[in-house]
């Protein structure tokens, strides 16, 4: 028996990265997993590599910057799947850039993902969750960044997006934990991903960058996967209202 059969996870923004690398983790755990991103041709190449490996995933295609979107892919959720035990809150997105050269249509665009999106998701899901009990608990899972402690790693609208994720984790960790509902986030830093080419894309940046990092290498997915795999799990259900830093000991 596998540690998570007979469980329906969903993770937003799985088309890649990390939130793929999530996803196949859960699924290989046992959850039947929902992918949602809004990259229609990346989802359904991920949907198709990870059931060629003989995983349960469903792709559908959802704009987190949309609550109808959200509100479609929760109604496909459970019209294939019946129920939600595990939600993964993953999609973001992440720019450089200097106060200076944030216009606040781009403030607002970053703000717009992966804050509001963040909410969007908890409220299209929420009901799911309202109807646990400690004897079916659901875990919720956000995935933030340490920009939000450090304010490094991308601009300032970044940082602030993160910052607010965190106290929609925390403010929704009081409601959902008498329900036996586990609510944590984790924050990874310089974690191999697209963003992360983006981010640091000479040799010198990242030289630089890796001399700052104590366990010396920068992060992989997989870091990411697995404290996610920890976290709703059985063990953790102690872990609650947590924002729990996969870094390779950069920040403390
Ligand atoms: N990579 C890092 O070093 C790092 C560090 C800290 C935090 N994070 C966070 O981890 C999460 C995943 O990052 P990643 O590095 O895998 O990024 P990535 O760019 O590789 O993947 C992000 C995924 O989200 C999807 N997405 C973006 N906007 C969306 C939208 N509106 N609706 C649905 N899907 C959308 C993209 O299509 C993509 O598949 C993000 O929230 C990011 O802020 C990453």
């Amino acid at each position: 028996m596998r540690q998570l059969d007979g469980q329906v996870a969903v993770v937003t923004g799985a088309a890649r990265g990390i939130g793929k690398c999530i996803a196949a983790r859960l699924a290989g755990e046992g959850a039947r997993t929902v992918i949602l991103d809004f990259d229609e041709e990346a989802g359904a190449l991920t949907e198709k590599e990870l059931r060629g490996q003989g995983l349960e995933v469903l792709f559908v295609k959802t704009d987190v910057g949309s609550y109808a979107s959200l509100e479609a892919a929760k109604d496909k959720t459970i019209e294939k799947y019946l129920k939600t035990d595990i939600l993964v809150i993953n999609a973001g997105i992440s720019h450089r850039l200097r106060v200076e050269d944030i216009t606040v249509e781009e403030w607002n665009r970053v703000l717009h993902i992966n804050l509001n999106g963040s909410f969007y998701t908890v409220k299209a899901y929420y009901g799911e969750f309202l109807k646990k009990n400690g004897n079916n608990p659901g875990k919720i899972v956000f995935i933030s960044s340490g920009s939000a402690i450090t304010g490094t790693g991308g601009g300032c609208h970044y940082a602030a997006s993160k910052a607010g994720q965190n106290g929609l984790m925390r403010a929704i960790a009081k409601e959902l934990g008498p329900r036996g509902v586990n609510v944590n986030a984790i924050a990874p830093r310089v974690i191999m991903t697209d963003i992360f080419d983006h981010l640091y894309p000479t040799e010198e940046s990242r030289k630089e960058l890796l001399e700052k990092i104590p366990i010396g290498r920068f992060g992989l997915p997989g870091d990411v996967a697995e404290m996610v795999r920890f976290l709703v799990s059985p063990e953790a259900s102690y872990v609650h209202g947590q924002i729990v830093l996969v870094d390779g000991g950069r920040t403390y």
